[in-house]
């Protein structure tokens, strides 16, 4: 069995993108820039969005974290996404989830600019993705094939169960993975709340996909001995022995999981390290114009 190290390999990217960051510099060119915007206080929107702008300095990006009280209207966070549209030092940004409930997110992510939606959110993107055409795909799946490569884990023939049917991770990843390219080619099937034989078919699989969001979910006696588990599972849960006070839950229950396991992500330090990294990769995609 063997851990797959998403800290070592996002720390390896990070460095492969501040090189190229630096030589843009050099060359006298504009430093590329990431906004954030952040709404209200949830404990987990603001970690994140902590550690995203914290990776954006560790490359040498610009960044620029904008935050609203959750009393905003959907009017003034429209107007905001729009301002952020027409800004021409900004080259990509984000609009963190989840949003307020009387704010509509489809709303929201629709009047992104496609060209600066580095989160690969906007039906536009997700549309290009889906076809094979260049687009922003978000970050997650994204950071998933990343790990699948470095490891040179074969997904051509494999049978990939991916658990969980999101917008953000299970529905891209599936069509990524069955796509005719590199690290795709494989056979998917999508499980979900409704799959009633999901245990039956989580044991057919060469490689599983946990993105349901619920802790511990996949057990032993779910997985095929030599199987690749991928967990992207990031709940967050009270804990004693933080300093946060804080720990990140996976959706596998890996102290019974890995053993089984030809490759597995543990959690923390798997795919969400990876996630980051790949919303730099897409700012650099944005800085660069290479995707439209
Ligand atoms: N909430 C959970 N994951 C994400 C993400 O990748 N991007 C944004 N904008 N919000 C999220």
């Amino acid at each position: 069995m063997q851990i797959i190290d998403g800290k070592k390999i996002s720390a390896e990217i990070k460095e492969e993108i501040a090189r190229e960051v630096a030589e843009i510099k050099n060359k006298g060119e504009k430093t590329p820039h990431l906004a954030a915007i952040l709404v209200g206080h949830d404990g987990g929107s603001e970690t994140y969005v902590a550690h995203k702008v914290k990776a954006c300095e560790q490359v040498g990006f610009k960044s620029t974290l904008i935050r609203f009280e959750d009393d905003i209207t959907e009017k003034e966070l429209l107007e905001k996404v729009n301002e952020l549209n027409n800004d021409n030092d900004i080259d990509g940004f984000i609009v963190q989830l989840p949003l307020p409930k009387h704010i509509n997110e489809d709303k929201i992510i629709e009047a992104v600019n496609p060209r600066k939606d580095v989160d690969g959110f906007h039906p536009i993107n997700v549309g290009r993705m889906s076809v094979g055409m260049p687009a922003f795909v978000s970050a997650t799946p994204a950071g998933i094939l990343e790990l699948l490569k470095r490891y040179n884990i074969e997904t051509s023939g494999k049978h990939v169960v991916v658990l969980g049917r999101s917008n953000i991770v299970g529905r891209p990843i599936s069509i990524l993975l069955s796509q005719k390219a590199d690290f795709g080619n494989a056979t998917v099937t999508v499980c979900h709340s409704r799959t009633p034989n999901l245990k039956e078919l989580s044991l057919q699989a060469d490689i599983i996909i946990a993105a349901l969001g619920v802790p511990e979910f996949v057990t032993a006696d779910m997985v095929k001995e030599g199987a690749v588990v991928i967990d992207v599972g990031t709940t967050r849960v009270k804990s004693d022995k933080t300093k946060s006070g804080w720990k990140l839950k996976g959706d596998v229950k890996f102290d019974e999981v890995a053993p089984k396991c030809s490759y597995i992500t543990p959690v923390p330090g798997g795919v969400g390290p990876m996630t980051i990294v790949s919303l730099l990769k897409n700012t650099l995609l944005a800085a660069k114009g290479s995707i439209y």
